[in-house]
């Protein structure tokens, strides 16, 4: 297995005050620095390859600049959508490669042991992401009150990273784009396949940033981290 991993960083932030959040500062990094150093460091992971905004690549290599962030192999440029931005960052790993975490800068508590959960189970699966159970009650709402609720005992969340066998992502993305799937994650495009997706536990605190808010807590969450 020759593992790498892309990392999506092409998002322009509208829902976080309409600026790019990959550089904003975050416990003494800017945010990227973290999913890049924690993917980068593990020993089974070959390289990596970060996903751009269009003409915002040497912005984002400057602000990663001295913060010892090591090696990146490519920096591919992403599209309009999400997706679109893992199809580049795909379409730029190295011939060598035979596996992928696909992981979004927009999670920069990913932990080591997180990773390696993926990693160990890319041994008996093709394609793995991290699910955390609901906590929440959960209710189907219609109009401005609820419908029903929802048996939240086979609910779940999902998180990046999310591992994959690379020829199976790769037609998953390739027919999503012949058929016009969309979806806001990479698994799901996988079942869209019909192929079985598997999970590991993932983490309470592997949040995504998306309001400028969420910076508190994945400060306070990173902070926790390095104390322990
Ligand atoms: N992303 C990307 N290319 C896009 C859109 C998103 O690489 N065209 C990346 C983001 O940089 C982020 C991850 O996908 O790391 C998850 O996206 P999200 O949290 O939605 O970030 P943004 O798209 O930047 O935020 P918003 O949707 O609020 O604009
Ligand atoms: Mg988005």
């Amino acid at each position: 297995m020759n593992i790498f991993a892309v990392i999506v960083a092409a998002g322009s932030g509208e829902r976080f005050g309409g600026r790019p959040k990959q550089l904003a500062p975050l416990s003494g990094m800017p945010m990227l620095a973290w999913s890049v150093k924690r993917l980068g460091d593990r020993r089974n992971i070959t390289g990596l390859v970060c996903v751009v905004p269009p003409r915002g690549g040497d912005d984002i290599r400057g602000g990663l600049e001295g913060f010892g962030v090591g090696d990146i192999d490519a920096w591919p440029e992403g599209g309009e959508t999400r997706q679109e931005s893992v199809r580049n960052g795909l379409a730029a790993l190295p011939p060598e490669a035979t596996h992928v975490l696909i992981h979004d800068a927009a999670r920069p508590c990913v932990t080591e042991r997180l990773i390696s959960r993926l990693t160990d189970a890319l041994r008996d699966h093709d394609a793995v992401v991290p699910v955390t159970p609901a906590v929440d009650t959960l209710v189907h709402v219609e109009g401005d009150s609820v419908d029903r609720v929802v048996d939240r005992s086979h609910i779940a969340g999902v998180q990046t990273p999310q591992a994959f066998e690379l020829g199976l992502i790769r037609r998953a993305h390739a027919a999503a784009k012949d058929t016009g799937t969309t979806a806001s994650d990479d698994g799901s495009l996988v079942l869209a396949l019909g192929e079985r997706l598997a999970t590991v536990e993932g983490e309470r605190m592997n949040i995504k940033v998306t309001y400028a808010e969420d910076m508190a807590i994945a400060d306070a969450i990173l902070m926790l981290e390095t104390r322990e």
